[in-house]
């Protein structure tokens, strides 16, 4: 052990959370009506229509002082004698969704960022069914309220204790129904907020391992963690290969789910999704050494891919999960060192393909092809990837839209579905099969680099060799995984991009109709 490890082992290891029981501590309760000791009270307004009496305002008086009712906005009315009344901005009533919902609700949290104890009647809004209106609502608090602060000397800010929706009594059993959803989509999402935004020297691939064991105990999935000896025997060269600079071995980590009989029987699968995700816990680019600026400073968050999967399986159990899943988390760091690969030097990858490395920063394909070949083995009826992969993904889409690129149109839509209900955007580009060339070798079977451009393309194209005949959707959330600023359910920091995606995915998935 180095003197940097111990006093980081010092500083904070033992402090630090990846709790690996991520229950969330919350009371959340549906009454009829406010309840006489709520601590404070949101109060949905329309860009037009009635104003609700609770305010004791008019509209011009409203929007007089700057709030005119957009989703986004709230105007918080403190009380002296009774509990604090917020207007929240609910926009234009009839085009009311899940997502407006959902920011609704994270401008109120964060509007009322004292209060621990929450009530609002958003619940209540017409055009959204009750149960996808409560899930939204409850994750668009919890996720807005989200702090890491295992680090700090002083906590930040209050936590959320109680959230009370009040909903008439048509509505009410599916608003709690949805807002017990809601609490656990936001338990994991927050999960791997919390691997992502964990230092590398406490987030190594052997502690990743150990987190996932005691989660994958917890939650009834299957584990098996493969370390270097295991990891050579399957001949996993793309996985060994890029730890070969680090002086901490490297996981790989297999989870399965499999849904259970009420009476705890295996049940049958309603199909067989796989996920892959990269689970590079410090990528200093390897010997094409990053520089020194602002995104390096991010890739301890590497890992964000491997964190989804994993936090996304985590709730499978409890939500009932008709879908059979099997995930792999592909750990390492890259490092620069006497004994890294080099560039030029050639990988086999499990199963036999060779690679020839012409950009060691190039790494996450490198581990993900290791766990796409073990995935495509079991046959799976499909297999999504997910990584933070190319820096040109930011460039194209920017940092709120995730790429996604698939081999199966009708894979691809299922995709597009979940980001669509659960707010995590993404947009497709083509898998196009002109720019293969740019990945031939010389010397081998391929080259890990193509060319400047399309980054995001050619690393897919990468990957597609691997996949075989499986049908398949590959999520490049390098830019997705961070937000620079507080926004809405996204406060500054590791974003857990993809797990409330990987979640609906499951939930509803259909074995794609035909192999491509
Ligand atoms: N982990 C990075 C991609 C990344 C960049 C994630 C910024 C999050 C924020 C990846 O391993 C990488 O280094 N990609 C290179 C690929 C290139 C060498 C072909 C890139 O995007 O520059
Ligand atoms: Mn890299
Ligand atoms: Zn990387």
């Amino acid at each position: 052990m180095t003197a940097y490890k111990t006093a980081s082992a010092i500083a904070g290891y033992k402090k630090i959370t990846p709790s690996i029981k991520h229950t969330a501590e919350i009371r959340i309760g549906v009454p009829r009506s406010i309840p006489a000791d709520a601590g404070c009270v949101g109060v949905p307004v329309g860009i037009d229509g009635a104003i609700p009496r609770q305010l004791g305002l008019d509209r011009a008086t409203m929007v007089a002082s700057g709030f005119d009712g957009k989703v986004g906005q709230t105007m918080v009315l403190p009380r002296s004698d009774g509990p604090t009344i917020v207007a929240i901005g609910i926009g234009e009533v009839d085009e009311l969704d899940a997502a407006k919902l959902r920011d609704a609700a994270a401008a109120f949290a964060r509007a009322v960022g004292k209060h621990s104890r929450l009530c609002t009647t958003l619940a209540d809004v017409p055009n959204v069914p009750p149960e996808v209106a409560g899930q939204a609502i409850i994750e668009g608090m919890l996720l807005a309220r989200y702090r890491f602060d295992s680090l700090k000397q002083e906590t930040l800010g209050p936590r959320l204790t109680d959230l009370s929706l009040v909903a008439g009594s048509k509505r009410a059993d599916a608003v709690s129904e949805g807002a017990e959803r809601g609490r656990l989509m936001a338990a994991a999402a927050k999960f791997a907020r919390d691997l992502t935004n964990t230092p590398p020297a406490y987030l190594t691939a052997r502690r990743m391992a150990e987190v996932a064991a005691a989660i994958a105990a917890d939650r009834g999935l299957g584990v098996e963690v493969f370390d270097e000896e295991a990891l050579t025997r399957l001949g996993c060269g793309g996985l060994l290969g890029v730890n070969a600079g680090s002086v901490e071995p490297p996981r790989m980590v297999k989870l399965t789910y499999r849904p259970k009989t009420s009476s705890g029987r295996n049940a049958k699968a309603a199909g067989h999704l796989a996920m892959v995700g990269k689970g590079i816990t410090y990528d200093s680019g390897g010997i094409n050494l990053k520089p020194g600026d602002s995104m390096h400073g991010l890739m301890k968050m590497d890992m964000a891919g491997a964190a989804a999967v994993l936090s996304a399986m985590s709730s499978l159990s409890t939500l009932g999960c008709p879908t059979a899943v099997t995930g792999y988390l592909m750990c390492t760091d890259n490092m620069p060192s006497g004994s890294a690969m080099k560039m030029g030097d050639v990988l086999t990858i499990h199963g036999g393909k060779t690679i020839e490395v012409l950009n060691t920063d190039a790494e996450g394909r490198l581990i993900l092809a290791d766990g796409i070949v073990l995935a495509v083995e079991e046959q799976p009826d499909a297999l999504v990837t997910i990584a933070t992969l190319t820096g040109a993904c930011l460039r194209a889409l920017g940092d709120q839209i995730a790429g996604v690129l698939s081999n199966s149109q009708g894979f691809a839509d299922q995709v597009m579905t979940s980001s669509q209900n659960t707010d995590e955007l993404v947009w497709q580009l083509p898998l196009e099969k002109r720019y293969r060339k740019q990945l031939d070798s010389n010397i081998a079977d391929m080259k890990n680099i193509g060319a400047e451009s399309p980054g995001t393309i050619t690393a897919a194209l990468f990957l597609a060799e691997f996949v075989g005949k499986v049908p398949w959707a590959h999520l490049d959330i390098c830019g997705t995984m961070y937000a620079d600023e507080d926004e809405s359910w996204r406060p500054k920091g590791a974003t857990g991009f993809g797990t409330r995606l990987l979640i609906d995915l499951a939930m509803n998935f259909t074995p794609p109709a035909s192999r491509v």
